[in-house]
C-alpha cells in the first residue's frame, strides 16, 4: 500500500502527473541495475574492439611511433605495432625501421604482396584501422 500511495502524490486534481520524480521509487533500483549492465555490456565492446585491433587511429598519431622503441606503421589501410618484429624480420631489421611512422603499403606490397608468410606474419601484429 506504501508504494501505491507513492505513486499517487503529485497527480494533481486534474489528473495531470506533476512530478518528475513521482512513481519512481520502485523502479530506481531496477533503472539503477539497467544502467550498470549497460555500462558494463559497453565496457566490454569497448575493451573487444581494442583486443581485435578495431580502433581507428590518425596518420598522425601512426608518426609519432617511429622509433625502434614503439614502431607503428600503415599497411593497406590498417595499422601494425611492428616493435617486436624490428628484430626477428628475415629480410633484416634496417627495411622494418624504415616503416616505423610511415605508411608503408608500398614498401611492404613492393616486397611480399601476395606472399603467403609475410602477410600472414603482417597481421599479428594489427592494432586497428587508419582513420580517415
Ligand atoms: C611488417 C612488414 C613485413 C613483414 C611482416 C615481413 C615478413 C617477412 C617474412 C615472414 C619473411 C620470410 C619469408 C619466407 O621465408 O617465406 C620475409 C623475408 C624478407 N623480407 Fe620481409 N616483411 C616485411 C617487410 C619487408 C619490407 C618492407 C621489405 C623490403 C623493403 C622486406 C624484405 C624482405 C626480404 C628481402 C626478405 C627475404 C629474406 C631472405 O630470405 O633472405 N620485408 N619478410
Amino acid at each position: 500500500m506504501e508504494r501505491e500511495d507513492r505513486r499517487d502524490v503529485g497527480v494533481g486534481n486534474d489528473g495531470s502527473d506533476s512530478g518528475g520524480d513521482v512513481g519512481f521509487y520502485p523502479v530506481d533500483q531496477l533503472e539503477f541495475v539497467v544502467l550498470v549492465i549497460v555500462v558494463v555490456l559497453l565496457v566490454i565492446v569497448v575493451l573487444d574492439d581494442v583486443g581485435s585491433g578495431a580502433a581507428a587511429y590518425a596518420m598522425t598519431q601512426v608518426a609519432t611511433h617511429n622509433t625502434s622503441a614503439s614502431c607503428w606503421a600503415a599497411v593497406s589501410g590498417d595499422v601494425y605495432d611492428l616493435t617486436t618484429w624490428i628484430g626477428k624480420h628475415p629480410g633484416g631489421s634496417g627495411v622494418i625501421k624504415a616503416m616505423c611512422g610511415t605508411d608503408a603499403t608500398s614498401a611492404f606490397l613492393g616486397q611480399h604482396s601476395g606472399e603467403r608468410r609475410p602477410v600472414s606474419e603482417l597481421a599479428t601484429f594489427k592494432i586497428g584501422t587508419l582513420a580517415g
